[in-house]
């Protein structure tokens, strides 16, 4: 039993994720709460403790495929934590449900640089700190000096970047709410920084397919290889389920050319997985994170 009692004075209200992903797909979770405050969310997370109900964090869904009937439990999304502090020396906190272009834009009017691996792709502070975003120009753990959190015992914490358990694509932050993010980024030429970001997003705009809804890359690169090079490989860009097809850009990107499904998305997920082990014998991994009910 869901309970809005004890969850502060938040917004709350159903909606389908499908329109707060950047897939595009999804039913409703059971309740969807926007904490004003860091004490609102912890009491959000109390409450589904409390409730025995489980309970997600949403940030700008662009790593999510989230089923056609929704998520049971409580979805958090920390859009209105989005502060953003700057101080002498390079220290930057940061609201987790800020988005990286505010992070982005309001470090680079501070004169301040070191996130070009955050270029090109939406995505929320508290989003990036737990799947440790990156690629090419690096990873956003070699930023962050520390973290504050809800664990999943409802405690807030600070922890420091070591204790974030940071590897490829992943981290130890999966099993609570990230509410700040601590940085510490360098001084840099503005005119030359400026150069930089915009070269690695016409990089990106010329290699990946930006201008459709997507989820980014669907599976992990295998260790020294590239998942969407094998996907090509094996002549499966275009092919589709639906409206979900891989994109004839990027092997590893599956576009919603409109009106897709979950179930197109997850069917053709699976038709990739299997025609590449069977060509190749790689086995990929998921990168995207599969939201569904675990009743039904
Ligand atoms: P979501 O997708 O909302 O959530 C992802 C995971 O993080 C979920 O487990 C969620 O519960 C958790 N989470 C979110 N917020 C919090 C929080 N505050 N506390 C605790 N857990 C939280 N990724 C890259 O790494 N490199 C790329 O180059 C890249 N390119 C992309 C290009 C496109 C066009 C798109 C659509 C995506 C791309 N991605 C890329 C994937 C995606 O942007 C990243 O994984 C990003 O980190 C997801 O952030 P988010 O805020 O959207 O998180
Ligand atoms: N390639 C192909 N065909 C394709 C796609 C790629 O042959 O359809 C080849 C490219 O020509 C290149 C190699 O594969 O030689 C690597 O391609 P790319 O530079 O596009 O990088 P990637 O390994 O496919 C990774 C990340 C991306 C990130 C880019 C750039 C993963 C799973 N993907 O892609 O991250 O943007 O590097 O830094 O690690 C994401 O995680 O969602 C994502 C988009």
């Amino acid at each position: 039993m869901i309970s809005r009692a004890g969850c502060g004075p938040s917004t709350l209200k159903s909606s389908r994720l499908s329109g707060l992903t950047t897939l595009g797909v999804g039913g409703p979770p059971d309740l969807l709460v926007r904490p004003e405050t860091v004490e609102d969310a912890q009491a959000a997370v109390l409450r589904a403790l409390a409730d025995d109900v489980p309970w997600r964090v949403l940030g700008r869904g662009s790593n999510l495929v989230v089923d056609d009937d929704g998520v049971d439990g409580v979805v958090l999304q920390l859009g209105r934590l989005r502060h953003l502090r700057i101080d002498r020396g390079g220290r930057v906190a940061a609201g987790a449900g800020l988005p990286t272009s505010a992070l982005l834009a309001g470090t680079r009017s501070a004169g301040l640089g070191g996130l070009e691996c955050l270029v090109g792709y939406p995505a929320t502070v508290g989003g990036v700190a737990r799947m440790n975003a990156g690629g090419a120009w690096g990873f956003v753990a070699e930023r962050i000096v520390g973290v504050t959190l809800i664990d999943e015992r409802g405690e807030l914490r600070d922890i420091s970047s070591a204790e974030c358990g940071f590897g490829y694509r992943t981290s130890g932050l999966d099993r609570c709410v990230v509410v700040e993010v601590r940085f510490e980024l360098p001084a840099v030429d503005a005119a030359a920084y400026r150069a930089d970001v915009e070269r690695i997003h016409d990089r990106k705009s010329a290699t990946q397919p930006l201008d459709r809804p997507s989820a980014g890359c669907v599976f992990k690169n295998p260790t020294g290889d590239s998942a969407g090079r094998l996907v090509d490989l094996c002549g499966l860009k275009g092919s589709a389920r639906g409206a979900a097809a891989v994109s004839e850009v990027h092997g590893n990107f599956v576009v919603n050319r409109g009106g897709a499904r979950a179930a197109d998305v997850l069917s053709l997920i699976d038709d990739v997985r299997e025609a590449v082990v069977q060509r190749t014998g790689v086995v990929l991994d998921l990168e995207v994170e599969v939201w569904r009910r675990r009743t039904r």
